[in-house]
């Protein structure tokens, strides 16, 4: 037969050989299982107040505070690469900031004038997010109000949370990215949203974010004034089994989509999320993951674009069906393929 010499059968080697599809880059090519496109990436951006030029945040190099005219650029570019969206941040002037964050609800603070500046300048072609937490407007740094004993307040949050789901999405959001772990924040959001006459606006919840070391630069990309940390509201890295409680409330809150928070230490529960949610699950690859990537290129330690793409494909590969990364534009312009 011919099996003979073979074992009697292709199940196993020598008939059975995997390397055979791995032979050319175009069989490789049509076997992969997963690729990244371009509509799936977003970008975060940054957009400073009172800045005329665009400035460099040292800690991640290649991403800066925008300017509202460098971000109206950046989202026309976002837009020309075939990018899903765009995630803004507001970087307020510093003397705004105070202990609620009211430069976050401010029709005229720099997060809604940027928002309306993008959604003039790009429309609907892009799917415009905002960033909707306190910490970058708080001169304490936290993502919620505190209480007298300096904790915070969970409930007297909510309120503020509501206020700002309006003002973005007066200013033009089409998806709020609540992102400060306050417990019951998607359903006081999507009640705040429906009862202000913005029932089309959709809630992307940050479901399961972790407390991490990754997000030191971030805080310099914000200018964030944050002593101490946040893990009375973020979680435990230890945990994966709360990853799915707070999916289970998110989901039955109305969330629209759901986010992992770092990425790459935490694909065990992106691919938890991924197997259990009923709605797109996006993962945030976080300044951190961006600075090491770049900082071991710069020192010659790993092939810059070959590192990108193989995180990205990760993402892919754990249930994302979204991927927030600072290299989107990069990425969909010139390492996809
Ligand atoms: C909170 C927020 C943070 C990030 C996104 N939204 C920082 C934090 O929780 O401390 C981190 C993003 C990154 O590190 O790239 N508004």
């Amino acid at each position: 037969s011919t099996n003979e010499g073979t074992g009697g059968a292709y199940g196993s080697f020598p008939g059975a050989r995997p390397r055979r599809l791995r032979t050319t880059p175009a069989l490789r090519r049509m076997v992969a299982e997963h690729r990244v496109h371009p509509a799936d990436l977003i970008l975060p951006a940054f957009v400073r107040e009172g800045t005329d030029e665009p400035v460099a945040i040292g800690s991640m190099p290649g991403v800066v505070q925008h300017s509202r005219d460098s971000l109206k650029k950046a989202a026309a570019e976002a837009v020309a690469a075939g990018i899903g969206g765009i995630m803004l941040f507001g970087v307020p002037e510093e003397a705004k900031k105070d202990a609620e964050g009211t430069a976050g609800t401010d029709p005229e603070g720099i997060l809604q004038v940027a928002l309306r500046d993008v959604r003039a300048e790009v429309g609907d072609d892009l799917v415009i997010m905002s960033d909707l937490c306190l910490d970058e407007f708080t001169d304490h740094g936290h993502c919620g109000v505190l209480d007298a004993a300096g904790r915070v307040d969970n409930d007297a949050t909510l309120v503020r949370y509501a206020e700002m789901a309006r003002a973005q999405a007066a200013a033009g959001a089409h998806v709020v990215g609540p992102s400060g772990m306050m417990d019951g924040q998607v359903a006081h959001i999507r009640e705040a949203l429906d009862g202000a006459g913005f029932a089309d606006v959709a809630v992307f919840a940050y479901t399961a974010k972790y407390s991490s070391a990754f997000y030191g630069p971030f805080r310099e990309a914000v200018a964030s004034s944050l002593q101490g940390d946040r893990k009375t509201y973020q979680q435990d890295p230890a945990n994966s089994r709360e990853a799915l409680r707070e999916l289970a409330l998110d989901l039955a809150e109305g969330a629209d989509m759901v986010m992992v928070k770092p990425g790459m230490p935490y694909l065990d529960v992106l691919r938890d999320v991924a197997e259990r949610a009923d709605v797109p699950v996006g993962s945030y690859q976080i300044s951190g993951e961006y600075a090491m990537i770049e900082n071991a290129a710069a020192a010659g330690l790993l092939d810059r674009d070959a590192a990108i793409t193989e995180t990205l494909t990760g993402f892919k590969r754990a249930g994302a069906s979204m991927i927030l990364t600072y290299w989107a534009v990069e990425a969909a312009t010139r390492l996809l393929r």
